[in-house]
């Protein structure tokens, strides 16, 4: 996108907010109720086909089926992404859930026009030591972005605070995947990068909504894409784990609108 120097990420106002509030609610009470059904013995294809359903149920859409990137289109409802996939798995019958593995349910839904983003791993059963140190870390960077999303501040605080907390405890950073401003689009400006330089990068104001996700791996950054053309996998086999919301800047304190309904 070429830019110039008047140039500043959107902006909602207040109705906008509003409808990013419902469509968010929407999004994390599908995430909440999806990660409910994830148990040992059961494969990945269902786990999506119960996530369309839900969505359906809830009066939403899947933003992801039927995402286009360049010629591809996303084959599924939700993106299930277990032990060394990263991003974008694809819900699978012969991928079956077994004690100890770790499956990134990602839900992105339109909801009156509006997208709401959210993701979270979920350990099968207990899990090793291993992890869930790896998930509770990711969770936690989320949380250290989050506090740096304050009107005034700009993306690279984020960024940078995630990369320092993660990087920290021995973990690396995707650099191929980033967060992004959401609205009518599921991919809006700013790109927020979970690693960067504090105090550069787009200035934050209120009414902008971003998702905060950081990804983190366990081993080396490097990434591989599967043959599926979607899928990104940790070079080096060993596991990731991502942890996402939709977030509003506001006038104070950052809010997390992927809050589910009770
Ligand atoms: N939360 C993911 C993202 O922001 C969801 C992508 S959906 C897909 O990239 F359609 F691209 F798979
Ligand atoms: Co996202």
């Amino acid at each position: 996108m070429l830019r110039h120097a008047s140039y500043s990420p959107p902006v909602k106002n207040a109705a906008e907010i509003l409808a990013m509030r419902e469509a968010c609610t929407v999004a994390a009470t599908v995430l909440d109720r999806l990660c409910d059904f994830v148990a040992p013995g059961v494969n990945t294809y269902d786990i999506d086909q119960e996530g369309k359903r839900l969505m359906a149920e809830l009066g939403c859409e899947s933003a992801c089926y039927n995402y286009q990137i360049g010629n591809k289109s996303f084959p599924a409802y939700t993106c299930l992404s277990v032990n060394d996939e990263i991003v974008h798995g694809i819900g699978d019958l012969k991928t079956v859930l077994a004690e100890g593995d770790n499956i990134t349910v990602d839900v992105v839904i339109r909801y009156n026009g509006w997208i709401g983003d959210n993701a979270r791993t979920v350990i099968v059963g207990e899990g090793s030591e291993e992890m869930q140190q790896l998930v509770a870390t990711t969770e936690e960077a989320f949380y250290k972005g989050m506090a740096q999303a304050r009107s005034g501040k700009r993306v690279g605080d984020i960024s940078n605070a995630i990369q320092r907390f993660v990087e920290s405890k021995g973990y690396t950073l995707v650099r191929e995947f980033v967060g992004h401003g959401v609205g009518t689009g599921m991919h809006e400006e700013p790109q927020v990068p979970n690693f960067g330089r504090r105090g550069t990068g787009d200035r934050l104001r209120p009414g902008m909504t971003l998702a905060i996700e950081p990804m983190v791996n366990a081993g080396k950054a490097a990434i591989r894409m599967s043959n599926n053309g979607w899928t990104a996998h940790t070079r080096d086999g060993k596991p990731a784990a991502h942890y996402e919301h939709t977030v509003l800047i506001t006038e104070g304190d950052p809010e997390i609108l992927t809050i589910p309904k009770k």
